[in-house]
């Protein structure tokens, strides 16, 4: 706790910076059961990644009229500072204390285009407010704490391969049980090759599309079946450390979370040209005899999956499709932390 001086005297300022990055789930999140506590409809497994870090700085003081949030490059929509208040809200709550707060925060990735920026935005935003409000949480309480931002936060608490549990009920049990964990998988050596075709903001956020999905597609109860399936099969292939295993089972899900999508009235269609240019791409690669798989977001964006030895490889013959304007090789990256820099 800091004290400054303000026209009204002596007052109480604390203040926590945080760092998180994004995590690309493999078996993916993609519908609520409950629209306020964000409780999934499944259980889901990401990677964390070492690149787009997002670096949040909070400062609580007693001399502020209302929450005043900020990003690095002005000041941000209604919609997001109405989340981060919304959460500072549930912050303030559990540390009963109503003191407003100044919110910075720099995303160094795109923001909105499906490369999970709110998963590293709300993993910053927990650890540095649960810090500048004074709240001693362990690890398991900070990721059901930015679950309540986004639910993917949760899973970017952790560093690598990392499981979030649907948990058990639709109450508090279930909000409780809710949380993510890190999974091992020591003989892999994963890099996620990160295709921009596009880096706008997406046309239907993945909020509503997931919403529109659960209420109205006809293909999303199978895919929830088959989901369990999934993360069942994903386990065993990341503890054997068989990454080919992997790769196709994280395909096959995140093409029938797509595929629900598609089934939604109206439909939620994140393929662009470029993306399918390089699922293509990847289609070729295997059939030369790269391991190389495909998964996809709420947006046009590409990440493909390989082992890190092939991803000079994989960039290489990504970055040739037309229309992609980017590549990013990533490889796992840490959990979210106290520290870094957010140059307020
Ligand atoms: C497609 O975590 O952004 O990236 O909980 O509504 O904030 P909210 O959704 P969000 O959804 C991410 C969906 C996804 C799949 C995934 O990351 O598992």
């Amino acid at each position: 706790m800091l004290h400054g001086r303000s026209g009204r005297g002596v007052v109480s300022v604390s203040e926590t910076t945080a760092t998180a990055y994004p995590n690309i789930a493999l078996i993916k999140y993609w519908g609520k059961r409950d629209e306020a506590l964000h409780l999934p409809v499944t259980s889901s497994l990401s990677l964390t990644l070492d690149i787009f870090a997002t670096v949040t700085d909070v400062r609580v003081a007693d001399d502020l009229p209302a929450d005043v949030v900020t990003t690095a490059d002005g000041s941000p929509s209604r919609a997001f500072t109405a989340k981060v208040v919304a959460f500072l809200d549930v912050i303030r709550g559990m540390a009963s204390d109503d003191r407003r707060a100044r919110v910075h925060t720099v995303n160094t990735g795109p923001t909105g285009a499906g490369l999970a920026s709110s998963a590293s935005g709300f993993a910053a935003l927990a650890v540095a407010a649960a810090g500048a409000y004074g709240l001693d949480l362990d690890r398991r309480a900070l990721s059901r704490l930015a679950r309540r931002g986004s639910g993917s936060a949760s899973r970017s608490i952790y560093g690598g391969f990392v499981q979030w549990h649907r948990g058990d009920g639709l109450d508090t049990a279930g909000d409780v049980s809710s949380y993510a964990e890190p999974v091992d998988a020591p003989q892999l050596d994963p890099a996620l090759v990160v295709a921009l075709v596009d880096a706008g903001e997406k046309a239907v956020t993945s909020r509503e599309a997931m919403r529109r999905t659960v209420e109205t597609s006809p293909f999303f109860q199978p895919w929830v079946d088959a989901s369990k399936t999934d993360l069942h099969d994903m386990h065993s292939a990341l503890a054997a450390g068989d990454l080919p295993a992997v790769g196709e089972i994280a395909e096959r899900n995140a093409l029938g979370m797509h595929a629900t999508m598609l089934g939604a009235r109206p439909a939620v269609r994140y393929f662009a040209p470029g993306s399918m240019r390089v699922l293509d791409r990847v289609v070729e690669l295997r059939a030369a005899g790269v391991a190389a798989y495909a998964t996809m977001d709420a947006g046009p964006n590409v990440k493909v999956l390989c082992d890190r030895r092939d991803s000079a490889k994989v960039a290489a013959a990504v970055a040739e499709t037309d229309e992609t304007m980017q590549v990013m090789v990533a490889t796992p990256g840490p959990g979210a932390v106290v520290g870094g820099t957010s140059d307020r």
